[in-house]
């Protein structure tokens, strides 16, 4: 499904600690009041990351006032720290997809719980926060990743294969023809032609009368129970 990520890391502790001491912009942080029971809303969600381009990533949806959710992998956050920050502090969520991409299904029970707290670690070094959600390598889950996730786990309705298609009008019609009201997409901010895409992609699903909401958002007034099941649409989910 995603592509392994390999990335060596070499940044200071000390970075992310003294990132997380200073005060974020309060304007940018109010979420857009939407009821997704009443109104037609769609999850963009971008995995992997961070990496350099996201920075472009986020103008585009800032500059569109869309709000996505990241599902973040550990390693990267350790390196670009203040890209964290500056997509939770844009009302952006951010939810865990492990410390480095393994698939957690091969791993003990220490190791998956590891892989979790480490990267809840550098978020929470980051942004000031531990995410509320968690989303597996691959969807790999089982029982063990379930408890040691201890927060729900929230996967996709909408595959794009933005990973293996790097062809950026394949993905926007992808998730224009796809996209239902309550979905969730599955998007990589590591790749290019994925971050090319997102314009096309906002301006087709606003034109179907979407509203961009996090994951949060997509379920509120509900707050998923964690460890039994997995989200990946509002529409499958029964409180
Ligand atoms: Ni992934």
């Amino acid at each position: 499904m995603h592509r392994r990520l390999v990335i060596s890391v070499a940044v200071s502790a000390l970075c992310g600690a003294m990132l997380a001491g200073t005060a974020a912009p309060a304007s940018a942080a109010a979420p857009a009041a939407v009821d997704c029971r009443k109104v037609k809303c769609v999850a963009l969600t971008f995995d992997d990351g961070p990496v350099a381009d996201t920075q472009r990533l986020l103008r585009t949806l800032n500059d569109r006032n869309v709000k996505a959710t990241f599902y973040v992998v550990g390693k990267n956050v350790q390196r670009y720290p203040s890209t964290v920050r500056s997509t939770a502090s844009a009302g952006h969520q951010i939810g865990n997809h492990s410390w480095d991409h393994a698939d957690l299904t091969r791993l003990s029970a220490a190791q998956i719980k590891s892989q979790f707290s480490r990267a809840d670690t550098a978020i929470k070094q980051a942004t000031g926060k531990k995410p509320t959600t968690v989303r597996a390598p691959y969807g790999a889950h089982n029982a063990a990743v379930r408890q040691a996730a201890a927060r729900p786990l929230v996967h996709w309705s909408v595959d794009t294969l933005d990973w293996k298609y790097r062809d950026s009008a394949r993905i926007i019609n992808t998730v224009k023809t796809q996209t239902k009201p309550g979905d969730i997409v599955l998007l990589h901010d590591i790749h290019k032609t994925t971050v090319n895409a997102v314009p096309g992609i906002i301006q087709a699903l606003k034109a179907r009368g979407f509203h961009f909401v996090t994951v949060d958002q997509l379920f509120a007034p509900a707050k998923l129970p964690a460890g039994k099941v997995t989200y990946h649409n509002r529409a499958a989910y029964r409180p």
